[in-house]
């Protein structure tokens, strides 16, 4: 399932348990693609405070730590822990298809209607 969002990551079956991958020409930024629990999350690879590669942080469980000020990010909804970043990060929905990871914007700037508010995240701290 792909739509025109989409974007084709290829085979990730080598990703190992608690890894994550960067995938760097998809948006502006780039997306981190994380395994947790044996399932394949995404966000927007870029910490909604000051502009720092989540995929430089630590992933532990479902929380992905940005390296700089510590604020974590939950790699199913893009919600944000709380301050110093203000607001979620963009999250992708990963599905396999024929084997292939295909990565599919969840919730952000072009598909806010799905009740996770505007940019991203589900809340916002200020
Ligand atoms: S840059 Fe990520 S918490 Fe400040």
């Amino acid at each position: 399932m792909s739509g025109e969002d989409s974007h084709i990551l290829g085979n990730l079956d080598d990703l190992d348990e608690g890894s994550m991958r960067v995938f760097e020409d998809i948006g502006d930024y780039g997306i981190v693609v994380c395994k947790v629990n044996g399932e394949l999350f995404s966000l927007e690879d870029n910490c909604s405070h000051a502009d720092t590669p989540l995929s430089e942080g630590r992933l532990r469980s479902y929380n992905l730590t940005c390296p700089l000020h510590g604020t974590s990010f939950d790699v199913r909804t893009g919600e944000h822990s709380g301050p110093p970043a203000y607001q979620g990060v963009p999250c992708f929905r990963i599905n396999i298809d024929d084997g292939v990871a295909v990565a599919t914007p969840l919730n952000n700037k072009s598909n806010n209607d799905d009740g996770y508010g505007g940019i991203g995240g589900m809340f916002q701290t200020r």
